[in-house]
């Protein structure tokens, strides 16, 4: 037998006719700005050519595991490992898999959750560290470090900034230096309103005069500027911030000087879907009644585009900063809470 008559012809001319069908295909779907129909019946190659529309967008919705239509889902950490008292860093004492674990020992940015919201990657939530990443892991010299943040913020990924009305609302605003501070000068947002509530006057005081920046630099270098001081809030952007010395609650309350907080933002402030509202809560415990009347207002998921919450609760690792008082509340709850409101569509971080 000679070699030639291994291949039979008809396997030759299939070939061409593959190749020929290829070359055209590429042509139009290269060459061309028309929509073409669909030509699965000439090559089965035709998929590969026309499959990848989505992935060059960068925008590709990844399929997530069907676990991440449930509570479960965003609940993503093993809750028998909270149980134990406190946990434990010294690589002496604990085992070695855990002492292993670069989420765990160095890394100060957390590992993503494993459910994504509203379509985003978050961070896992880390209660084993008190959903205090930067300062247990001692990268932190105080709680107010939340660079170990930056990295999920929402607007990192969708524009905020580019719609009329961008609020802040700081509940539990604390020293202005704190929050307020913070989220001026690393939230990737120009906040056209701030509003400020802390019950206490002496804690919270907007500085009475903006901040001069033209004059605040040592002259040894005419070219680079040599700062005296950090810069503080200029005036025009002072007037933007509005303080209220009332207690943040779930209803009004005239006695206490409490602010529904719901209403306020639905009725004086008049927030609505197309605004980006940023929310910071640190409310000594009055978090846990709005938080689940939010999580049953669809209205509010739809306005709150961002939350920060510090969610108050008791457990032993907590008992130093006199958190014994939110018992029985436990650090599962607080959990569960974070991980409900995921579930009910709120780009929610635990804060600090
Ligand atoms: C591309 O995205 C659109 C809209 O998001 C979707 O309907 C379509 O099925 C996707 N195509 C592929 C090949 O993934
Ligand atoms: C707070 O305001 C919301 C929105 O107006 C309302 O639905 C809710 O009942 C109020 N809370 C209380 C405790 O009345």
């Amino acid at each position: 037998m000679g070699s030639v008559s291994l291949v039979h012809p008809w396997i030759l001319y299939f070939c061409i006719a593959f190749l020929t069908c290829y070359v055209v295909l590429d042509l139009i779907a290269n060459h061309s700005d028309l929509e073409f129909p669909d030509l699965l019946s000439c090559s089965s190659s035709s998929s590969v050519l026309l499959g990848n529309s989505n992935a060059s967008g960068g925008n590709a919705v990844v399929d997530e595991p069907a676990v991440c239509r449930t509570l479960e889902g965003h609940l993503d950490i093993d809750l028998a490992s909270l149980r134990q008292k406190h946990v434990d860093l010294n690589p002496q004492t604990v085992p070695s898999r855990q002492a292993e674990d670069p989420w765990r020992q160095m890394k100060w940015v957390g590992p993503a959750a494993t459910c994504r919201v509203r379509g985003h990657l978050i961070e896992r939530l880390d209660p084993a560290l008190n959903f205090r990443r930067g300062f247990s892991l001692r990268f932190a010299s105080d709680v107010e470090d939340k660079t170990h943040l930056l990295p999920w913020l929402l607007p990192s990924r969708v524009n905020l900034n580019n719609r009329r009305r961008r609020v802040y609302l700081d509940l539990g605003a604390n020293a202005f230096s704190t929050s307020i501070t913070w989220f001026l000068r690393m939230y990737p947002v120009d906040f056209t309103e701030m509003h400020a509530f802390e019950v206490d006057t002496h804690l919270l005081r907007k500085p009475e005069a903006g901040f001069n920046e033209g004059s605040n630099y040592a002259p040894p270098n005419q070219w680079s500027k040599m700062l005296k001081e950090t810069a503080g809030v200029p005036s025009w952007m002072l007037s933007r911030i509005r303080v209220y010395n009332q207690f943040v609650s779930d209803g009004d309350d005239a006695l206490q000087n409490a602010v529904n907080i719901t209403r306020f933002m639905k009725e004086e402030l008049s927030l609505k879907p197309e605004d980006t509202v940023v929310v910071k809560m640190d409310i000594e415990g009055s978090e846990w009644p709005i938080l689940r009347r939010w999580m049953q207002d669809p209205d509010m998921s739809s306005i709150v585009d961002e939350l920060f919450v510090e969610v108050h609760y008791d457990h032993p690792s907590m008992r130093g900063y006199h958190w014994a008082r939110f018992s029985p509340t436990t650090r599962e709850q607080a959990l569960t809470l974070l991980a409900d409101l995921r579930f009910h569509g709120f780009f929610v971080h635990a804060w600090p």
